[in-house]
């Protein structure tokens, strides 16, 4: 009866289907090298003839990486090269224009080769869309690690993710996509994720995949002591769904011991999981008139799998459980013994086992996801870490800035999107209209231009718009949109909030409650907008305006408490009237007794306030470009306050004497303290990251922080000074436009800025904007980096950043760092800072980063180290081979 069962469980395909073998050559393959440079590159594969092509079209992050060149002639050409996923905690491929419901079978391949040259071996996880198909872990530096998954794509496009999971760096060297005939492997649910897939050659054998397997499944030898191998010369009939290749069913196991049942066992990992078992066999042995192969199969206890089984003359036979079967340890322990009127033994030709790996239905939206991408594109916006894979599926890892909606049963949908801060230019694209489930929009503080959109007023749901902090947006509401806001269905933000920490904190909370209890409260900031408009009118002098930045930006949480606390440490200078008269500076300096430096516009002395130590600029009368510009400058510098900007104290403007007085920075300037000046220990590779992004954040501060923004004109090192805990501050800014530099003295455009910081683009432009900031930015960091003098006329090239690109095609980062810091620091982290630091000093201004990302980069390399110092004492434990006998996922592909 059980028998009964499972005879009719079980499948026989014999079925022969007439398939065309000619032109079936790579057709819908899509095969990509990871990390190929350039990006053009393809070639074809010698061992396969497998057209390769770079993977650059199909994802936006991640560095290119090659293996260790011992190690290049051991493999197929695929795994010389990889990319590597430093940032962010899920990075994707985008796969486009597939063939819709087709089923594809999809191949990872990893090789570390020590590409990086730290020897620790990497694991982490890949994800298929929104769900989680497999597990990396790399047992060897030359041990390749394949990973197999047979999935039907249900839309046209598929993402393939790689999720860090530890402390180590995600990486991939080739990625593959197979079609597969929809009548092959099928299951009741899920895809199949590959456990092995194995054949029975002769023991000097190899692999097998394509051209011999048109599918280009890669099948894995198996030998044992209990098994023999035979072979037939003849072809066999393969034609079947499975199109197992000649090479593989020519070839087949049979025990060595003819008398006895014969065994195979394997272990899946995860007990829990399904699996779906395929048996190909064939009967490749001339048969005497007498003799008589005939089988059972049962597996644990004797359950039967399949009895009475003959296979068939040179011709396939393939048997398969069309339902999932599970085991209660994972332990699979399969019985094949020859029945009484069989003369020989079993006999088998090829296995494939498979767990079935759980789909998740609920990704979101495809026209929102494809919104999503548009608006990604449009706003350059490739570089933000989390925006990867679906949107909001899984939930963990959401796109930052996004807020959905999530069911059992439907996709999932947009509800908030937060882009502020983010460097938006141009005008405000239409892609947002198709997130038609929106109810709240936050664009503020970038620098969109345009018109606010008339399709605003068709997204019904939306409750709260805020495009406050936008100077070039045309304000003027449309009228239908302006319906909205006076029937009190929709909150819309447009100037600066005046009073950030009270007032604009509390509108999102006003729309959230007003939408939940269904009552809307009317907050338009219209009136704000008119009071920021007037002002702009007037002088410069009125003009700027200080705001903290809105609640909720990433870097400003934290500065913003920070702020609070450093104000509140030394509330006798900051409350003090700030005007000081020139008795009180002599008094206050000691008559100039302690000389600091000498920096921008004079001389430096050390001075106490109130107890307090402080820094006394004097400034030489002649250099003022006028009196009451200075004035004006400096009323509008003393309301400039963060964390990391040297903050301004007091003026004294007594007669001839002009003096600023500054807060005290106790532990110099940058400069000196690389070149160790100061004495003290080599600054850390650690504590150079937390200076650039201390610096980066101040000067982001200037730019996005400020109304108008402001330029400080002078980044260098040694603008950048320390206090007695090594924090980092930007001193001298907002001074230059009434102060010409030392030695300079043009009087129209007031020329800022030392040479080889300065901008390229000024010889043309004559103009200083925030961009030429990032470029004095980007020279700053490289000399953070490489611990080299900004020009160096003795050098092969003489300024740093036609240095660095020069030592950088010699492709070592190691020839360019910092050799005091004795390679304590970490490669990827030194790669992305220097990627980034030329970027910013790109010639062409348009194309530097934003003072903005540059700090959310500078963030991720700070936590890269943190990463590395804590990654190096938990290394190395490594799990067990999937299953027992041998591991088709995990092999070397050689030469054949
Ligand atoms: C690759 O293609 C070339 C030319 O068509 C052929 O000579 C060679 O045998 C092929 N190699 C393999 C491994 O299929
Ligand atoms: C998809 O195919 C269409 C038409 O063949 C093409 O225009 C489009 O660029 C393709 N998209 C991608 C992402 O490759
Ligand atoms: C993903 O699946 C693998 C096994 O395939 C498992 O080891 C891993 O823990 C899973 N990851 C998550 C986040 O569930
Ligand atoms: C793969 O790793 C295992 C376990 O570390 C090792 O025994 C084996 O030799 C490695 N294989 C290759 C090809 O390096
Ligand atoms: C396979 O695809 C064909 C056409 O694309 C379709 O008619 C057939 O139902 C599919 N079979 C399965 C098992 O999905
Ligand atoms: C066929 O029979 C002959 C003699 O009876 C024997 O020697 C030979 O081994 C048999 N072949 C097979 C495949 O059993
Ligand atoms: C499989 O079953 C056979 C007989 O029931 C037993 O001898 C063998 O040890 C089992 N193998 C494993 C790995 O449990
Ligand atoms: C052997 O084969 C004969 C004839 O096909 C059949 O009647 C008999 O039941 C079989 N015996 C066994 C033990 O399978
Ligand atoms: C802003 O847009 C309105 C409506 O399109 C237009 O009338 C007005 O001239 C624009 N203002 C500016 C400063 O461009």
């Amino acid at each position: 009866m059980k028998s009964l069962d499972w005879l009719l469980l079980l499948l026989i395909i014999t079925i022969t289907v007439s398939i065309s073998v000619e032109a079936q050559n790579q057709a819908g393959f899509i095969s990509l090298d990871c990390g190929l440079v350039p990006k053009e590159t393809t070639y074809v594969e010698k061992t396969t003839n497998i057209t390769y092509k770079s993977d650059a079209d199909y994802i936006d992050s991640g560095l290119p990486g090659k293996i260790n060149d011992a190690y290049k002639t051991l493999f197929q050409q695929q795994t010389w090269s990889l990319r590597s996923f430093p940032e962010g905690q899920r990075n994707c491929y985008n796969f486009f224009n597939l063939t819709t419901n087709r089923k594809y079978l999809i191949r990872g391949t990893f090789m570390y080769g020590n590409y990086d040259g730290l020897n620790q071996l990497p694991s982490f996880d890949l994800h298929i869309g929104a769900s989680n198909w497999s597990s990396v872990k790399i047992r060897g530096a030359t041990n390749t690690s394949m990973h197999e998954i047979i999935h039907v794509v249900t839309q046209d496009h598929l993402q393939v993710c790689l999720v860090k999971t530890g402390p180590t760096t995600p990486f991939i060297s080739s990625l593959e996509f197979r079609p597969l005939s929809n009548e092959s492997y099928v299951t009741e649910s899920g895809s199949l994720k590959l456990s092995a897939r194995v054949y029975f050659p002769s023991a000097s054998a190899s692999f097998i995949r394509y051209d011999e397997d048109l599918s280009d499944r890669v099948w894995d030898t198996y030998t044992d002591d209990k098994t023999a191998s035979i072979s037939t010369e003849l072809s066999v009939n393969t034609n079947n769904f499975y199109e197992v290749p000649q090479a593989v069913m020519k070839t087949a196991a049979v025990p060595v011991d003819a008398s006895k049942p014969w065994h195979f066992s394997w272990t899946i990992d995860d007990a829990s999981a399904k699996s779906y078992i395929y048996m190909h066999i064939a009967e490749i042995q001339a048969l005497n008139a007498s003799d008589i192969r005939e089988f059972d199969i049962t597996y644990n206890d004797g359950t039967p799998w399949y009895s009475y089984f003959r296979p068939a003359k040179q011709s396939i036979t393939t048997i398969f459980n069309p339902s999932a079967v599970k085991s209660k340890d994972g332990l699979f322990n399969f019985t094949f013994a020859k029945t009484g009127n069989s003369t020989l033994p079993p006999l088998i030709n090829a296995l494939e086992i498979y767990t079935v790996v759980d789909i998740l239905q609920l990704e979101t939206e495809k026209s929102e996801v494809s919104a999503m991408m548009n608006l990604k594109k449009t706003y350059g916006l490739s570089k933000k870490i989390s925006w990867q894979g679906d949107p909001c599926a899984p939930q963990v890892f959401r796109w930052e800035g996004l807020n959905c909606s999530y069911s059992n049963t439907e996709s999932s949908r947009i509800i908030s999107l937060n882009l502020n801060g983010s460097g938006l230019t141009g005008t405000i694209t239409s892609d947002i209209s198709k997130l038609t489930q929106l109810v709240e929009l936050d664009l503020s503080r970038n620098d969109l231009s345009g018109e606010i959109p008339v399709f605003f007023a068709d997204m019904k749901l939306l409750k709260l718009i805020n495009l406050s902090g936008n100077p070039k947006l045309n304000m003027t509401i449309p009228d239908s949109l302006l319906e909205m806001v006076k029937s009190k269905s929709l909150t819309l933000i447009l100037g600066e909030a005046l009073s950030p920490k009270s007032e604009s904190s509390k509108v999102p909370m006003v729309a959230i409650g007003a939408s939940v209890a269904g009552v809307f409260v009317l907050i338009v900031i219209v009136a704000i907008f008119f009071v920021v408009r007037r002002k702009k009118g007037k002088t410069t002098e009125e003009g700027l305006e200080i705001s903290g930045k809105a609640p909720g930006t990433p870097p400003s949480a934290t500065n913003r408490s920070v702020n609070a606390e450093t104000r509140s440490s030394n509330p006798s200078i900051i409350t003090k009237d700030r005007r000081i008269t020139y008795p009180e500076v002599l008094k206050m300096t000691n008559n100039f007794e302690r000389v600091l430096g000498k920096g921008g516009f004079g001389t430096v002395y050390h001075g106490n306030l109130d107890n307090a130590e402080v820094a006394v600029k004097m400034l030489s009368h002649s250099s003022a470009q006028g009196y009451k510009e200075f004035k004006a400058e400096v009323e509008l510098l003393l309301r400039v306050h963060h964390r990391h900007l040297v903050g301004l104290v007091g003026y004294c403007d007594d007669g001839d004497n002009l003096a600023l007085i500054y807060e005290y920075m106790a532990n110099g300037d940058l400069r000196e303290n690389m070149l160790g000046k100061r004495g003290g220990n080599v600054l850390t590779w650690e504590n150079r990251m937390q200076i650039a992004v201390e610096a980066a954040q101040g000067l982001e501060y200037l730019h996005n922080g400020c109304r108008p923004p402001m330029v400080h004109r002078d980044v260098k090192t040694t603008n950048i000074l320390l206090n007695e805990r090594s924090g980092a501050k930007l001193a001298d800014f907002g001074l230059s436009r009434s102060f010409p530099l030392d030695g300079e003295s043009n009087v129209m455009t007031v020329v800022a800025g030392t040479p080889g910081y300065l901008d390229p683009e000024y010889y043309r432009t004559n103009w200083l904007s925030e961009t030429s900031d990032v470029y004095s930015f980007g020279v700053v960091l490289l000399e953070i980096v490489t611990n080299q003098p900004v020009i160096e006329k003795t050098r092969e090239r003489p300024h740093i950043n036609e240095w660095v690109g020069f030592m950088l095609t010699k492709g070592d980062i190691k020839s360019i760092v910092d050799p005091k810091l004795m390679g304590d620091f970490d490669t990827n982290g030194a790669w992305k800072i220097v990627e980034l630091a030329l970027a910013c000093v790109n010639p062409s201004s348009n194309r530097r980063p934003t003072m903005a990302h540059v700090v959310m980069e500078l963030n991720e390399c700070v936590a890269l180290e943190i990463a590395r110092r804590q990654g190096s004492a938990t290394m190395n434990s490594m799990g067990s081979f999937d299953y027992s006998h041998s591991s088709a996922s995990e092999f070397a592909p050689g030469a054949r």
